[in-house]
This record gives C-alpha cells, sequence and structure tokens, in this order.
C-alpha cells in the first residue's frame, strides 16, 4: 500500500490574546502560578469580531495552499472538524469551500465535504476519513484538505474559562506525503461519559475534574489497544509523544502513566527498580485501595527519577510551547501539539528522519485514539515555512473589560456589536448576515 500522511500543515492563531497571570488571574483575585505552574497556560488565544471558525479555517487553508502550491483542483475532499460549529445543517467546510473558491477564483464542485464531530477527537478522526479514503484508492491522485478549527469558550466564572483558546490547524493529507506517515495500527479507548457536553447550549456543563479522570482512563485504554495491534512501546523508540492538551498541566499527568504503563516488564523498570522498587501490581495485593495506594507511590517516585525527567524534558514538553500561550483548541489542540514538537526539532537542526512519534488524541463523551506517525525525509522543508512565533507575537493583549466584550460578542445568546480592537491583512473576516441567517465572508487583502 502507498503510504498516506500530513504533507503539510498550517497554523492560524486567532488575533486576539489573554495574558492569563497579568490580565486573568488579578481579576480573579488568583495566584497567577495556579495558570502558569498548575495547569501550565500562561494566555489564551481570542478571535476578534470579525473572526470566526469560518475565517480561521479559511486563512489557515488559505495559507496552507499559497505556501505549498496548491490548487482547489488537488482537493478532493474537505473535511472540517469542530464542536463549535453554529448551523446544524450547512457543513462548515462548505463556507470554506465558498471562500477559497472566492480567492482562486475555480471551483471546488467536485471535492466532497463534510463535518464531523466528537468533541476534541473528531479532527483525528478527520485524519483517519482522509486516511482510509486515500487509501481505498477513492482519491483519483487528489489529497484531502483536513481542518480543525473551534472557539473553545467556556461559561463566564466556569473554572474552564482559564483553559479557553481559538484557531485553526489545517493540514493537507496525501500518498507520499512530506511531513509524517500514518500507522496502519491504530488503539481506541470509549466509553459512554457525560462528563462534558453542550446538549443544544454553546458552552459546556462540564465536571471538569471527573473530566481529567476520563481522559486518563480512555487514553490507557487506547494504549493497550494500540500495543495489541502494533506491539509493545518502548518509550525511548518514541522521539515526540504529543497528546490531546486541554492544557499543558493534564498532559503532565498523562505522560507519567503512559511512561508507567510501557515500561512494565523492561529493563527500564528493571534499571529503575534500585531507585523506585517494582511496579505493584493487581495480584500481590488482597486489597484494591492498597494497590491504588501503591500504584500512586510508584508513580511519583517514577515521576521524581532523572531518566523519566530527562524522557519527559526531550520527548513531551516540547509538545506544549504553543500550547501554553493559545489554552485549548479542542479538535486542533493534539494537532498543534505535533506541529510544536515538529518545530522543536526544526529549530534544534535534528535529524529526526525516520522517527516515530506517537500520537494521543482525545475527546470529551469520550473516546481516546492513538497511532503512530513516522517523521518524513521532506519534513523540515514543510515545517520551516510555519511562522506561528510571528503570529504569537503579533496578537492584541486585551485588557480584561475588552475580554469581557469580546466574550459576549462571540456569545450566540447576546447580540453585541463590538468594534474589531485588529485591523485584518491578508485574511478573510465575517462580513455579515445573508437573507437566510447565513454567514458572509470576504478576502480584505
Ligand atoms: P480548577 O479546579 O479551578 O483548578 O480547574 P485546580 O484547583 O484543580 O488547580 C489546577 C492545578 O493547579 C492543580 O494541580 C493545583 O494543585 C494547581 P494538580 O493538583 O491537578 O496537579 N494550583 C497551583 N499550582 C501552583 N501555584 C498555585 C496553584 N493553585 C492551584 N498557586 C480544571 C481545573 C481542569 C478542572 C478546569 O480548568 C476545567 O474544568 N477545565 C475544563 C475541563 C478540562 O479541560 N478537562 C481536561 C480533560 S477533558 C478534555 O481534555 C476534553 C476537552 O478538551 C473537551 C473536548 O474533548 O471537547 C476539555
Amino acid at each position: 500500500m502507498t503510504d498516506v500522511g500530513i504533507d503539510a500543515i498550517e497554523v492560524w492563531v486567532s488575533n486576539l490574546k489573554l495574558d492569563l497571570p497579568k490580565t486573568f488571574a488579578p481579576e480573579n483575585g488568583e495566584d497567577p502560578e495556579k495558570y502558569t505552574k498548575g495547569l501550565g497556560l500562561f494566555a489564551s488565544s481570542f478571535p476578534d469580531s470579525y473572526e470566526d471558525i469560518v475565517t480561521m479555517a479559511a486563512n489557515a487553508s488559505y495559507r496552507l495552499m499559497e505556501r505549498n502550491g496548491l490548487e482547489p483542483a488537488d482537493i478532493g475532499r474537505i473535511d472540517v472538524a469542530t464542536e463549535t460549529a453554529f448551523d446544524k445543517s450547512k457543513p462548515v467546510s462548505t463556507y470554506v469551500a465558498g471562500c477559497l473558491e472566492q480567492v482562486y477564483g475555480k471551483s471546488l464542485t467536485n471535492a466532497n465535504k463534510g463535518e464531523r464531530k466528537f468533541a476534541c477527537i473528531s479532527g483525528t478522526q478527520s485524519l483517519n476519513d482522509a486516511y482510509n479514503w486515500i487509501a481505498s484508492g477513492r482519491n483519483r491522485g487528489r489529497g484531502a484538505l483536513v481542518i480543525a478549527t473551534d472557539t473553545a469558550l467556556y461559561e463566564r466564572g466556569d473554572a474552564g474559562e482559564a483553559t479557553q483558546g481559538a484557531g485553526a490547524v489545517a493540514m493537507f493529507i496525501d500518498e507520499d506525503p512530506d511531513i509524517v506517515t500514518l500507522s496502519k495500527e491504530q488503539g481506541i479507548g470509549s466509553a459512554d461519559e457525560t462528563d462534558f457536553l453542550k446538549p443544544n447550549q454553546q458552552f459546556p456543563s462540564v465536571d471538569g475534574h471527573r473530566s481529567m479522570q476520563v481522559y486518563l482512563a480512555r487514553m490507557r485504554e487506547a494504549l493497550e489497544d494500540y500495543k495489541a495491534a502494533a506491539g509493545d512501546i518502548h518509550p525511548d523508540d518514541i522521539v515526540y509523544g504529543p497528546f490531546h492538551t486541554p492544557f499543558p498541566g493534564m498532559v503532565k499527568k498523562a505522560a507519567v502513566l503512559a511512561y508507567r504503563n510501557v515500561i512494565r516488564d523492561t529493563e527500564v523498570a528493571d534499571e529503575l527498580e534500585a531507585e523506585v522498587g517494582r511496579q505493584p501490581e493487581p495480584e500481590d495485593f488482597t486489597d484494591q485501595e492498597d494497590y491504588l495506594a501503591a500504584l500512586r507511590e510508584y508513580t511519583d517516585s517514577l515521576r521524581d527519577t532523572e531518566r523519566y525527567q530527562r524522557w519527559y524534558k526531550e520527548r513531551i514538553r516540547p509538545t506544549l510551547t504553543i500550547s501554553r500561550e493559545v489554552g485549548n483548541w479542542y479538535t486542533g489542540s493534539v494537532h498543534v501539539a505535533r506541529t510544536s514538537a515538529l518545530l522543536d526539532g526544526y529549530d534544534r537542526d535534528r535529524d529526526l528522519v525516520g522517527s516515530q512519534m506517537i500520537v494521543g488524541s482525545y475527546g470529551s463523551g469520550a473516546q481516546a485514539e492513538i497511532h503512530a506517525e513516522t517523521i518524513q525525509p521532506n519534513w523540515k522543508r514543510a515545517i520551516g515555512r510555519l511562522d506561528i512565533q510571528e503570529q504569537l507575537d503579533s496578537r492584541y493583549d486585551l485588557s480584561f473589560a475588552e475580554y469581557e466584550l469580546i466574550h459576549d460578542n462571540h456569545n450566540l445568546d447576546l447580540e453585541t456589536d463590538v468594534e474589531p480592537l485588529t485591523t485584518p491583512d491578508d485574511e478573510f473576516v465575517f462580513a455579515g448576515w445573508g437573507p437566510m441567517g447565513e454567514r458572509k465572508y470576504q478576502f480584505v487583502a
């Protein structure tokens, strides 16, 4: 079978920024370190009043096409993953196609379009759909444009408010890709959960602390399922491990559990035994509580070892660099983590061709998916085209009062008219409403 994977990536960071330690923490009477050290977050990205999930998706897609010399005729499929759509029938991908047709003056009539929903994991599900479409040979030589776009807002005052964010990631999926190929093997962990949901409402109902336990449980199931399909994983064979990142502190918790899982019965566990003891096994305990306490103690000791700290610093921490500055982008979050990892490799001029990443996606409700990605010979050329740091640096820094206005402006239940705080430049903007309540977009050169 031909190798299939990600040929190009583009990230669109929305134009506003809320500084968490400087602006958000004091207004909430919180210690800034709760955000920077506890959650691992420094800022959230927000859309200006002329931005929304369509403009962010269209802007990421247009830049992806321009930088990679793609034409509408190269695209046989446009899939948008979002959990913040504003229409229950018309998919965002049709709006995005309309935007692209405006600037290219060429049609995307024969591109199959859709929209995927399963909380944050639908970005990866769309990636897998594109993989399957190409691997099945139905693509007729064309690639798929997969876009993850969200304006991830929580109700004002909700504990999740600190983890908000907005942005889009566009990916071109193709045969013989430049960046990574995807493994055939994948692992799934899924359960009917109600820790985070939006029953016909914009802002989520969340049981925040339980949602973290559900994330960890589904990830463990997906990891076991992946190992059943692909064989054991050695932690030192993974060059980076991008996870879904609602906030970096979540990944910190997940990473040590994943490490504990994959070192079981390996020479790594043997070598660490003198320092941290033997990993507790359920059959050694008559009482479940005793077993869990011993496991917690072992995990804490493992986390403190120099070997684990080095592994985390090299292979997991670099996946969090962008996320710390933008917050949770829901469907885009794991794809931001992958991009962050590859940028780390690029900045350090690492030779990563043939190296493997293990990618852990997650969506509330709940499902985790794990697959492997192998880095391809042209990855540096593709990653070198990104300008994420410039986008982060050029965001408008919101005051708290401006943040309140912008939050209200993106609240679908309120009708507020907010003057833009930035000036659009070479990008699609929301340009008002049509007669059937549809949204209109135009490109501002
Ligand atoms: P909270 O309850 O306000 O925060 O909200 P906390 O009191 O638990 O503190 C957070 C961490 O900061 C803790 O660390 C504190 O100890 C630490 P931990 O004990 O967990 O390691 N802390 C401090 N550290 C240093 N200095 C200080 C300080 N103060 C506290 N002064 C919560 C946290 C995550 C619950 C909230 O932000 C929330 O509800 N978020 C939304 C839900 C969420 O993100 N869940 C994650 C898993 S589910 C998921 O990823 C899916 C999702 O993306 C949606 C989808 O799939 O569609 C959300």
